[in-house]
């Protein structure tokens, strides 16, 4: 088991095809084995060894799409272990866009099993030294890849025939590094896109758990510049400002202030956001605002990010 560089978050990977091994996974990140592992591999052609099915559909996005944030759910073949697929009938696979993973699975014999290198529910790592901080002792090895480029997971979908000859459909079940609108424009026409992202805590559902990507202290979500907190304290608690416009834009008196973008872009912002979570984390303030971005391309994602974030269980 090691930690790889991916464009989206660093992974805590292990061979796929081996029990034995992605176990450790789990054991390391201490994450319920209710919650499935993404499978990455090399390219596209190594599909058909895991997956029984290659949809016209899928082919098309992941040929457009691969290298990238992009992880397919397809039907899977009996050699992966249901452990990996938490017993699903699918299995999620991936051609992250790194150099260093991507070259390491060229020559390795079989793909890798990787979830995010952090504690199951806390933050999750852009960098080598976030995965070396929290699960040092327990990960041998991490290859430095320096910071990620995306920041934030794949975009995870699924494939469904609409029923009565409506076509195909192409189901959203985790907003990330592919916005909606970069699925749409390479599904091209006659293909729709649902985004079904479930908040639930239900197991049976791809492992989107409402609270997650969580910092320790308290995250409050702010809608509109209106909340803006001014003040150094709340409630006898300092607090912090985490925004997504540029520093000069909000200088409210609050004790710590950052921001996720100079240049205001969502792009800069998803590969900001969970180097900043943890930078407020670690900070002395003792409450984290955060403002919302615009509910489009990856501000989608970030946003689904930050709400997961809010929510304590
Ligand atoms: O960008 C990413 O996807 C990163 C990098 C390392 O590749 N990986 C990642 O893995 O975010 P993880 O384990 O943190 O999130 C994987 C999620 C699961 O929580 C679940 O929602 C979904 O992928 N998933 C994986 N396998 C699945 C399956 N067989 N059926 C349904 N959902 C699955
Ligand atoms: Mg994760």
């Amino acid at each position: 088991m090691i930690g790889i560089p991916t464009e989206t978050v660093y992974g805590l990977a292990a061979n796929a095809l081996d029990a034995n091994a992605v176990i450790k996974i789990f054991e390391t990140k201490k994450r319920p084995t209710f919650d499935p592992l993404i499978v990455h591999i090399a390219n596209a052609e190594h599909v058909l060894k895991y997956a029984t099915e290659f949809p016209s559909v899928a082919q098309r996005l992941t040929s457009k799409l691969w290298p990238g944030p992009l992880t397919v759910l397809l039907p899977k073949r009996d050699l992966v272990p249901d452990l990996v697929t938490s017993g699903l009938p699918r299995v999620a696979l991936r051609v992250p866009n790194h150099p260093l993973t991507h070259d390491l699975l060229e020559r390795l014999a079989f793909p890798l099993a990787a979830p995010s290198a952090n504690p199951f529910g806390y933050i999750s790592p852009t960098t080598a030294q976030h995965v070396v901080d929290q699960l040092g002792s327990s990960v041998p090895f991490v290859l430095e890849g320096g910071p990620c480029s995306v920041g934030v997971e794949s975009t995870i979908v699924g494939f469904e025939e609409v029923e009565g000859g409506g076509g195909n459909e192409v189901v959203v079940y985790r907003l990330g590094g592919v916005s909606v609108e970069d699925l749409t424009a390479a599904a091209g026409e006659g293909v729709s896109i649902r985004v079904s992202v479930n908040n639930s805590s239900n197991p049976a559902a791809p492992g989107m758990l409402k609270s997650h990507y969580a910092p320790r202290k308290p995250l409050i979500l702010l809608d509109g510049d209106d909340e803006i907190p001014s003040s150094r304290e709340v409630g006898g608690q300092r607090v912090g400002l985490i925004s997504v416009v540029s520093r000069d834009v909000v200088s409210s008196g609050v004790a710590v202030s950052m921001s996720l973008t100079q240049d205001g872009s969502l792009a800069e912002a998803a590969k900001n956001l969970f180097a900043t979570l943890r930078a407020m984390d670690a900070s002395d303030v003792d409450i984290i605002y955060a403002q919302r971005c615009k509910d489009e391309g990856l501000g989608r994602a970030i946003n689904d990010r930050l709400q997961r974030a809010s929510v304590k269980e």
